[in-house]
């Protein structure tokens, strides 16, 4: 999955602000980098492999020329090994186009030999240059403009993209097209814009325009004609992106990541306090969440489903909606569904978290769904994402952009909308009177305060020591029960993510089942031993862990002496009940792993391999 920035505009020079973009898109990948400009009848291309500030160097080496449109990518590589000839832009062999693209051509190898019986010569391992150069065919070949040549070109295409195709055969003019890979357009007085997402663009405009999937449009300086999947012409209103240009920076942290860590208490205000009333204990979502009263009491079970860190909230989705609304459900990976035999869609609602609302397996599963009969309600981070347009029902988590590659405060966002959801079909059903949603959201708000303590530095200092420890180990195991299981499974996979150590998350109860075999001095085990229903067994837990010399990091409440007692390193936690536990526990962990990352001195914010939401199947 790459990062996408392109402008067509009347300024003199645009290319810096294109590269202020793309350096924010470079979450969605980072293993080369490349921007493109038409001047005189040319197009001038620089790339490099590597990180954006690679490329940036070779522009001080070797300048562009000042130009008023460009098209820029940063890249996760899928087709060619990531290297300069691979990096993006592409050019069709005859030099005269120029594209960006984010995305698979699943059908390029076909494609590449008929073009290569044609007489085009390719230059890289890319599919996306094999479309570039179809452009180019069908342009010549029909001589058509640029717009029918792509629309052409696209019929023919298999796989998902998002595209930017520029030329100074038609200057002042941008060709933008979409099938499930992300595009947003930005419009302004003096320019429009393309960009993979909206953070990319904040510092240029706020007001965005989407297309649909299938669509395409044209951008000049002034004006933008959007065309519906059939070609033809087509009106939509745009909207303004409610995220500051702040937002989608660091704000003086040294990672994003931390940076969003820390959002998290303010994360838990903006996605819940206005969705409540504190008297009668109900809880009220915007329009956008479309499922009426009737529909929540004639569910007979509900449907999780996800990917990676969401996967995780998912499960306690299900673990929340059977404590407070008294409903089955069941969860998967979004990945595993889109293969699993066909059963009556009836009476069963479908829950799709996803932070970005662009991975392309939660959306290949709600289409799924949907083509079944069946009904999704979206939990999503970002506004006018595919999964927040195309759900039946919308619930928005207000964490603004989140841009460290490990997922952090859009969890906790999630956390907080499902337990919102879960007291909403409590009380539509009657499982929860007034008195126990009241009780219900009273906890929740009083749990903001409570969270600040996770940041002072004595906590700190507990997570540091602990971290020092973890960073001199290869593998380890994350426990939880019932409720914390999710975030045993969380913790493992932050610390996968960023620090490279091998991490399992296992429920406690199946540790003697087995991974007690890897119980030994050199393999600690992280345990979550806040109280509730499973304290007890966590310490009998802890305690077959130290009898085979295992070493012990639990996250315990302050003061609490038992678990102490069975722990070399202790993170205290604020005593919260039970069912806010998660959204507080996780927190230690998501700092642990950072600090581990640190001290290993890996790329916290773009760890290698991994990208931001992943776009592709
Ligand atoms: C991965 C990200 O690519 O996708 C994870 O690295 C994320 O952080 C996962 O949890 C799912 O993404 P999303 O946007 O669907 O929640």
């Amino acid at each position: 999955m790459c990062g996408i920035v392109a402008a067509v505009t009347t300024r003199d020079d645009i290319v810096s602000e294109v590269l202020t973009g793309l350096k924010t898109l470079e979450y969605r990948g980072y293993d080369s980098a490349g921007v493109a400009v038409p001047d005189q009848n040319q197009i001038h291309l620089r790339r490099r492999m590597g990180k954006i500030s690679a490329l940036e160097q070779e522009l001080k080496d070797n300048a562009l020329p000042k130009a008023s449109s460009a098209v820029a990518h940063t890249r996760w590589a899928t087709h060619g090994a990531p290297s300069d000839r691979n990096a993006h832009p592409h050019m069709d062999d005859a030099k005269e186009i120029v594209l960006v693209h984010n995305g698979i051509i699943e059908n390029y190898a076909e494609l590449r030999a008929r073009l290569q019986a044609d007489g085009h010569e390719f230059s890289s391992d890319t599919d996306t240059e094999v479309l570039v150069n179809l452009i180019a065919f069908h342009r010549r070949k029909n001589s058509i403009d640029l717009h029918q040549a792509v629309q052409l070109a696209l019929k023919e295409v298999h796989g998902a993209y998002a595209i930017v195709v520029l030329s100074p055969l038609e200057p002042d003019t941008l060709i933008v097209a979409r099938v499930d890979s992300p595009l947003v357009v930005g419009l302004s007085e003096n320019g429009q814009f393309a960009a993979s997402d909206m953070p990319a663009l904040l510092h240029l405009t706020r007001e965005f325009l989407i297309l649909e999937n299938g669509e395409s449009a044209v951008l000049r300086p002034d004006v933008v004609t959007l065309f519906d999947a059939d070609g033809n012409p087509t009106q939509r209103e745009s909207f303004f992106c409610e995220w500051t240009p702040e937002q989608a920076e660091k704000g003086g942290y040294p990672h994003f990541m931390l940076k969003e860590i820390e959002e998290q208490p303010d994360v838990l205000a903006r996605t819940a306090f206005d969705r409540f009333h504190d008297e009668t204990g109900d809880v009220i979502f915007e329009p956008a969440f479309a499922f009426s009263e009737d529909d929540l009491i004639g569910l007979e079970r509900i449907r999780f489903m996800a990917m990676g860190t969401s996967f995780h909230s998912a499960l306690l989705g299900q673990q929340m909606m059977a404590e407070l609304a008294a409903v089955p459900g069941t969860t998967l990976n979004a990945s595993e569904f889109l293969y699993s035999p066909k059963l009556d869609e009836a009476n069963t609602l479908t829950v799709i978290l996803s932070q970005s609302g662009e991975t392309a397996d939660s959306l290949r599963a709600m289409r799924e769904v949907q083509s079944r009969g069946g009904r999704i309600l979206g939990i999503c981070n970002v506004q006018g994402s595919t999964l927040a347009r195309e759900a039946d029902g919308l619930v928005l988590t207000h964490c603004g952009p989140e841009v460290g590659v490990a997922s952090t405060k859009a969890f906790f966002g999630q956390l907080t909308a499902l337990y919102l959801l879960a007291i909403h079909i409590g009380r539509a059903r009657g499982h929860l009177s007034s008195k126990q949603g009241r009780d219900l959201l009273h906890d929740l708000r009083a749990l903001r305060p409570k969270l600040d303590g996770l940041f002072h530095a004595e906590t700190q200092a507990c997570v540091k020591a602990a971290a020092d420890y973890l960073a001199g180990v290869s593998s380890c195991l994350f426990l939880g029960r019932g409720f914390q299981f999710p975030i045993a499974l969380e913790g493992a996979l932050k610390l996968k993510e960023i620090s490279y150590i091998h991490a399992e998350g296992y429920p406690a109860g199946e540790m003697k089942h087995g991974p007690i075999a890897l119980i030994a001095e050199d393999f600690p085990v992280i345990a979550i031993a806040t109280p509730g229903r499973t304290y007890q067994k966590m310490l009998s837990n802890m305690e077959e862990v130290r009898a085979r010399k295992g070493k012990v990091i639990a996250v315990g409440v302050h003061g609490d002496t038992q678990v102490q007692a069975q722990a070399d390193f202790f993170l205290p936690v604020p005593d919260v009940p039970e069912l806010l536990a998660p959204m507080v526990n996780v927190i230690p962990l998501q700092q642990l792993s950072y600090q581990v990352a640190l001290k290993l001195g890996r790329d916290i914010d773009q760890p290698r391999n991994l990208a931001k939401s992943v776009t592709v199947e």
